[in-house]
């Protein structure tokens, strides 16, 4: 029987031996209905169909599985990943939001996030989503004119697009969608007016990524063969600070190197990753950061669909990674995917993990170089000329 989510989601009394960090839950759906050029993301494309059924009894297993190792947590967000979740059916949604509170306690405030093509045929499932439990959606917009869109291999236009928008915004108070930008040929003034044309179409929350042509996609073979040009380093450079400055001005700063927000509205889900807490990872090739015993161990699950749904109903998991992080392996993480994040890091936290400091030298000298920063309250930050260089000064803080 499919438990209603919304009052499996009040029983929020914290099991003995609960800990308090933020925990959350990734749930990768593989499926997409077509494979964008660009993309390098664990999606597939099955003509023949596929068993839905299967792969949400399948993702139950997983997660009871994590909830074994992991038990007397409070789930504090969930994020429906993918692929394209939106081809998902609500029930598949609601059965597998009832799986995680059967196995955890919920926190009251959950956030529920699903990642949606903004087509009008997934659109029509947004109300049913909202009654499972869904309560924020995050829509793979990418471009905002139709030769874009057409370029990108996307199967929408972009008044689908904002029409995806608007079904989005009228049944959840929270919303984003992504933005692809450093496309072919794209001007500065060009992305001005598109910027500013999704801001005024967003509510509190904007992805914005530069394009990046990833090894092993049809937009890298093209590239090399010289017949997709994209923005040179320059060019790159000044949309990125074109970028800063629009949401900025807009209410709308950067609180992770792409991701931004209103005060307040950040995705909690990702800052779960962003701020080092754990995560269970479930579905084909999700990755999970889970501590057992004071100990991190880094999982990963089989990448492809079918092996995947395989593995675990012959052994009620997916797992093909298990790796306990060594404190040098978790600090260096922690500065990783810290130092994306506009507030930065916490030099004494990284001690704790580390059991050593950052080396005062290095920093000093990536102090003199204008790409770190110490806030007044002891933090440690990449300032905005650091950003663009952000894997440098990373790879020189963990040396
Ligand atoms: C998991 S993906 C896509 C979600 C959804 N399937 C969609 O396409 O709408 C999340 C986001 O990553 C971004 N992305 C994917 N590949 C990218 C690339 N090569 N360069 C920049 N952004 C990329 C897109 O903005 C995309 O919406
Ligand atoms: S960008 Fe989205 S829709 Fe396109 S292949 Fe990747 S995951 Fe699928």
């Amino acid at each position: 029987m499919v438990l209603n989510m919304s009052l499996t989601i009040s029983n929020t009394a914290a099991r003995p031996g609960a800990v308090t960090d933020p925990f959350a839950i990734y749930v990768h759906w593989p499926f997409c209905l077509s494979k964008c050029p660009y993309c390098d993301f664990n999606s597939h494309v099955r003509h023949g169909g596929y068993d839905e059924e299967r792969y949400v009894r399948a993702i139950e297993a997983e997660l009871a599985a994590n909830a074994q190792r992991a038990p007397s947590r409070t789930v504090s967000t969930i994020f429906f990943g993918g692929g394209t979740p939106s081809l998902m059916q609500p029930s598949s949604v609601q059965a597998i939001l009832d799986a995680i509170a059967k196995n955890w306690s919920v926190a009251p405030d959950v956030e529920v996030t699903l990642e949606a093509n903004p087509t009008s045929v997934d659109a029509t499932r947004f109300q049913g989503y909202r009654t499972a439990g869904v309560n924020r959606v995050s829509l793979g917009v990418q471009a905002l004119n139709d030769a874009s869109l057409k370029e990108l291999g996307r199967l929408h236009t972009a008044q689908e697009a904002l029409d995806a928008v608007a079904v989005a915004r009228k049944h959840f108070a929270r919303y984003s969608f992504d933005l692809i930008y450093a496309r072919p040929r794209q001007t500065l003034d060009e992305w001005s007016v598109e910027l500013k044309l999704a801001i005024a179409e967003a509510a509190e929350h904007l992805s914005l990524y530069q394009l990046t042509i990833e090894p092993g996609t049809p937009f890298f073979g093209l590239h090399k063969a010289g017949k997709l040009v994209t923005p040179d380093e320059d060019l790159g450079r000044d949309l990125y600070d074109l970028t800063q400055q629009v949401c900025a001005d807009a209410g709308l700063p950067a609180y992770e190197i792409s991701n931004h927000a209103r005060v307040g509205a950040e995705c909690r889900h990702n800052l779960v990753y962003w701020r080092g807490h754990d995560y269970a990872g479930v579905g084909p090739g999700a990755h999970g950061r889970i501590t057992i015993d004071g100990r991190r161990y880094a999982t990963e699950t089989e990448k492809r669909p079918e092996a995947w749904l395989m593995r675990v109903e012959a052994s009620g998991h997916g797992l093909i990674v298990e790796e306990k992080l060594t404190p040098g392996e978790t600090a260096d993480e922690y500065l990783l995917m810290g130092l994306r994040l506009a507030e930065g890091i916490d030099p004494q936290r990284f001690t704790a993990i580390a059991g050593r400091t950052l080396d005062p030298k290095r920093v000093s000298i990536l102090q003199g170089e204008g790409a770190v920063e110490t806030t007044a309250d002891g933090r440690l930050r990449v300032t905005q000329s650091g950003f663009p260089v952000l894997d440098a000064v990373v790879a020189d803080l963990a040396a």
